[in-house]
């Protein structure tokens, strides 16, 4: 009786997924989750421009000591965030190909995106851009093995390291530009799935699309530039 239920329940789940409307939301959840980590991440980077505590450890440092020190919290959010990518990501490439062949396919006319902007048509790079951006961002600070100056344990000591590089840094605004870019539409789309684009609301959820991208933008960017600047040591 439960498996038949189970079997049910699960039927419901995929036959929901393969609609695209089923996509859209797996999509919007996703991001949600994703950009909740984001904003967490960028506030907690803004600790490298506080002093030093009185023990002589920087904030940044205190911060990542505590978080290892709660494996349940650090492993839990690391899984729920590894399921998230995945989703997003097949979720989004499901999308792509829908739109690209199959509406071809059943001769629809040539297809229109809904908001053609120029951050929605940049989608289809920035997502890729930032893939390979988050790999590379795990190899030199969470690995180290793409950071010759790199220390397990001294995270702002890592950071300068790495950003001492004018190439690494410049590498590291325009991902993190393209990313802002990724976001302002991602944030505009997921409103509009979660049916919150209405006339009278829709200007103003574009202009807090656009806020919450430049925050995230100019936080993350700030890192780099402060330390090309010598501004953080
Ligand atoms: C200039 C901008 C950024 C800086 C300075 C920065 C800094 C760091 C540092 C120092 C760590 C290692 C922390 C530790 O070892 O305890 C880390 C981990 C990480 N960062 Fe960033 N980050 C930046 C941007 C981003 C962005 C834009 C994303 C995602 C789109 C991201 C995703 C991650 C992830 C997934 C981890 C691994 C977390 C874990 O170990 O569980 N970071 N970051």
């Amino acid at each position: 009786m439960s498996t038949i239920t189970a079997n049910g329940e699960l039927g419901r789940v995929t036959g929901f997924y393969s609609s695209v409307v089923g996509k859209k939301v797996v999509m919007a959840v996703t991001g949600f989750i994703l950009f909740g980590f984001i904003l967490v991440h960028m506030l907690a980077n803004l600790q490298v421009f506080l002093p030093v505590t009185a023990a002589g450890v920087p904030p940044l440092d205190a911060y990542a000591e505590h978080l290892r020190a709660l494996p349940p919290l650090l492993w839990g959010t690391r899984v729920v965030l590894l399921v998230a990518v995945i989703l997003h990501i097949l979720a989004a490439v499901q999308l792509w190909w829908l739109n690209k062949f199959e509406a071809r396919k059943r001769g629809y006319v040539k297809y229109e995106p809904i908001a053609s902007n120029y951050a929605s048509r940049t989608m289809i790079w920035s997502g890729p851009i930032i893939f390979f951006y988050v790999i590379y961002h795990l190899l030199d600070f969470t690995f180290g093995v793409v950071n010759p100056g790199y220390v397990p344990g001294h995270v702002l000591r890592n950071v300068v390291a790495s950003f001492q590089h004018p190439v690494v840094a410049g590498f590291y605004i325009v991902a993190n530009i393209c990313l802002a870019f990724h976001l302002y539409h991602g944030i505009w789309s997921m409103c509009q799935t979660v049916g919150l684009s209405h006339p009278r609301y829709t200007p103003w959820l574009k202009r807090a699309s656009v806020v919450f991208a430049i925050v995230i933008g100019v936080g993350f960017c700030s890192v780099p530039i402060a330390v090309l600047a010598g501004l953080v040591r």
